[in-house]
């Protein structure tokens, strides 16, 4: 097996707005941290708000010809219907700096954070939300869709949704079957709606999402096991995609970690409670790179449209040292390089992350970061991962 990639491959790294630019003291999340209900407050997270110069250096070093980032709506939209031109200019200039590098943006325009008035008074859960949110995104298409090359209108909508309106441990909170229920049809609605938007204004545009999509074993429980997978898959990739067939120009896939069915943890109360855990690992993750294979060729056979790797990474502990990030990336590079020799089209592949960031209700500890960020002096120290992508992308061209 070669090591060369398709020549047009993307070589990325991937962030959010929430979990990097600091201050975002208009979203939702942020009310949420004040409520103590994440281990840490965000605060200036990494600063890349105003440190943006220094990460694309990074990018560029890395020799990544891509990048992905998101735009925070409750900045461009501090107020219901007032659009902040301070905002929408400064990300202008975020975009033609990774312009000026020859780095292709891909923008995600909703990474799990929203306005605190958008959750006030509207909330997906209600149908109003649809038009809100595309008028948003029909805003940010109008005043920097020249800039953007890569259109993902949400992030893994499932996660959200389930830690928002199930279990309750993200914004709203809730824990109503039925708020869930009606949340999931507005948000694919509100998808579909910015699809057909962004394509109306630009028909040349590359306009899709990113799924969730780890890989699920039986662990043994081979009936009840198997079961559990189908109804899990049905939850966590069908249930959506049903809804936006044929509005999506790729698939966008986030994989992450081997999900091993254990029914003994049933009593554990915990999110996921049928799902074994590496103790040794910061969030209990389990690697498994070989299952990288698995859900491309899945997702190939069952969507029919490119694939593109959207996300992939792993939290540790590790300083600079991080011998476990190289293995995994490693191999899960070999994974995809594997279904493309095999004739599926797997168009790029994003590490996450670029740098160490704010990683939601876990806080500052689990860093999945190429480049260490010591939070105190927001100084920034390339990890021995960094070096090894560096070297893949240069042998792989
Ligand atoms: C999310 C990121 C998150 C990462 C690691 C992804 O599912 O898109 O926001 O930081 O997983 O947990």
């Amino acid at each position: 097996m070669s090591n060369i990639f398709p020549k047009d491959f993307l070589w990325g790294a991937a962030t959010s707005s929430y979990q990097t630019e600091g201050n975002n003291f208009n979203s939702d999340w942020w009310e949420w941290e004040q409520r103590g209900k994440t281990k840490d407050k965000s605060g200036i997270a990494c600063d890349y708000w105003n440190r943006y110069k220094e990460d694309h250096k990074l990018l560029e070093e890395l020799g990544c010809n891509s990048f992905r980032l998101s735009l925070e709506w409750s900045r461009i939209e501090p107020e219901e219907g007032k659009f902040s031109d301070e905002a929408i200019g400064h990300y202008r200039e975020i975009l033609q700096d990774l312009k000026n590098r020859n780095i292709k943006a891909q923008v995600t325009f909703w990474h799990w954070t929203s306005p605190i008035w958008f959750q006030k008074k509207y909330g997906f859960h209600k149908k109003s939300s649809v038009d809100i949110f595309v008028r948003y995104v029909e805003k940010i298409t109008k005043e920097l869709g020249d800039s953007i090359d890569i259109f993902l209108i949400i992030n893994e909508p499932m996660v959200p949704l389930g830690m928002g309106y199930l279990v309750g441990l993200f914004p709203p909170g809730k824990k109503n079957p039925l708020s869930f229920w009606q949340a999931l049809k507005n948000i694919s609605k509100a998808y579909v709606e910015s699809y057909k938007l962004i394509h109306s204004l630009k028909p040349d545009a590359m306009v899709g999402m990113t799924h969730l999509y780890n890989w699920y074993d039986s662990g043994g429980y081979n009936i009840i096991g198997g079961i559990l997978y189908k109804i899990s898959k049905w939850f966590r990739i069908a249930s959506f995609n049903r809804r936006i067939k044929g509005y999506q120009d790729f698939f966008g896939l986030n994989y992450y970690r081997l999900g091993k069915i254990n029914l003994k943890k049933w009593k554990s109360k915990k999110i996921n409670f049928f799902i074994e855990e590496d103790e040794d690992n910061v969030m209990g993750w389990i690697a498994y790179p070989e299952g990288m294979y698995e859900v491309i060729k899945e997702a190939h056979n069952d969507y029919k449209i490119p694939i593109y790797i959207t996300e992939n990474g792993f939290p540790s502990d590790a300083g600079l040292d991080d011998y476990s990030r190289i293995e995994i990336i490693r191999n899960n590079l070999k994974c995809i390089k594997k279904a493309i020799d095999e004739g599926i089209n797997v168009v790029g592949y994003n590490h996450w992350s670029l740098m160490d960031n704010y990683e939601w209700l876990y806080g500052f500890e689990p860093k999945f970061g190429l480049v260490e960020i010591d939070f105190k002096t927001l100084e920034r120290k390339p990890r021995k991962s960094f070096y090894e992508y560096q070297t893949i992308i240069k042998n792989s061209k």
